[in-house]
């Protein structure tokens, strides 16, 4: 068992275990009642968690993104009243991020904020969705307009949830990955050139190794800047191009697959700016196409994507921000990209 603590408006354990019902069972001490909050698509057995005293209520929502809107919320939140939830009670969400988004943000507007504890079940949970505070569901608007900081009492991670798992989204969680290689730890570098979904499916020691170190990253720069001011920027490598791509694809494409495309992209901006190598360049589009990640993206889409690109979250004013790589581990913040270099930069991802 591994604990990684996660510093923010409280300190958390990130633990992993090869055993989560007893490590969420322990969350459960002198709790009157515990919601667990699963998904229509995937939900693991829960009969194991019914042994503990603690009044077991299972609310099952649709899958994905589907269960990430104000009707499952009020939904929610009238099954939360009717079963008399009160602030010492607990929320539990058990699934791949979009679950534990919308149990973290049932907690957190629930009787103004309760405990909660996330249990990952998807790559792309357990290496970003559930570290980091980040709550929130879907409006009309946009993706995660409506959200709050509001940060589990734990997370449980264990590995034997991914053997379920399709291939695309071990591999779109393997973007997540290779980002926090590529931003902080060169070590997930190595670790995920020498491997691919299926060795790492039968190699739980590496996995757990990546997944372990893809958190560390996370959980430092989530301690130096828990509200997204400036430092956090760097978790959004890779992210200004892809939430472009994902609004231009209608959520078509795995997040981690838009971010992989977003990867190249920003990588092809440093490197016209002589920021990174040809070698480090090819080393973004070698490790992600070994994962069948995407690379390129449509030509004709560009004219679409760039007006999206202003509204993404590190755009300040009318100035389109990017983070890139000055080295492998080292990242800078491009400001003052011309529309010559963002053009040429597309024209190389192009397919
Ligand atoms: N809060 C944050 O900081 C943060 C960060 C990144 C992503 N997110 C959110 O996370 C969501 C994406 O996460 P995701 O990729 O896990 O998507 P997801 O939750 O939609 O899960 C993807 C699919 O995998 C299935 N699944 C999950 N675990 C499984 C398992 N063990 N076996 C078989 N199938 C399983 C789900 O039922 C679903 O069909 C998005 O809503 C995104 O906005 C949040």
């Amino acid at each position: 068992m591994t604990v990684i603590l996660v510093k923010a408006e409280r300190t958390y354990p990130v633990t992993l275990t090869n055993s989560w019902t007893l490590e969420l069972q322990r969350s459960f001490a002198d709790r009157t009642r515990v919601a667990v909050i699963v998904s229509e698509g995937y939900s693991p057995d829960l009969s194991e968690l019914r042994d503990s005293d603690s009044e077991l209520h299972v609310f099952t929502v649709p899958d994905g993104e589907d269960g990430k809107t104000i009707a499952t919320l009020t939904k929610l939140w009238n099954w939360l009243g009717a079963a008399g939830f009160t602030r010492s009670d607990l929320i539990v969400g058990i699934g791949g991020g979009a679950i534990t988004d919308l149990a973290g943000f049932a907690a957190a507007s629930w009787l103004r904020g309760i405990d909660w504890v996330a249990v990952p079940t998807s790559l792309a949970g357990m290496v970003d969705a559930s570290v980091g505070g980040k709550t929130g569901i879907n409006s009309d608007y946009g993706k995660n307009l409506i959200g709050a900081f509001h940060s589990p009492v734990g997370v449980v991670i264990d590995t034997s949830f991914l053997q379920s798992l399709s291939d695309r989204d071990f591999a779109a969680g393997m973007a997540e990955v290779i980002k926090c290689g590529f931003i902080s730890d060169p070590k997930i570098l190595d670790v995920a050139a020498s491997h691919s979904v299926d060795s790492l499916r039968n190699s739980p020691d590496v996995i757990t190794e990546l997944i372990q170190r893809a958190v560390s990253v996370k959980a430092q720069v989530v301690a130096s800047d828990f509200k997204e001011n400036l430092a956090r920027e760097v978790l959004n490598y890779g992210h200004t191009l892809g939430h472009a791509i994902e609004i231009h694809a209608k959520y078509q494409l795995r997040h981690g697959e838009a971010v992989a495309i977003g990867l190249v992209y920003a990588a092809e901006l440093a490197a016209a700016r002589g920021l990174i190598s040809s070698t480090e360049l090819d080393l973004h589009r070698s490790i992600l196409s070994s994962y069948g990640l995407p690379i390129t993206f449509e030509r004709q889409a560009w004219p679409k994507l760039l007006p999206l690109l202003a509204l993404d979250k590190k755009a300040r004013g009318n100035t389109v921000r990017f983070v890139a790589l000055n080295g492998i581990g080292k990242t800078v913040r491009l400001e003052d990209l011309t529309s010559a270099e963002l053009d040429a930069a597309y024209e190389r991802i192009s397919s």
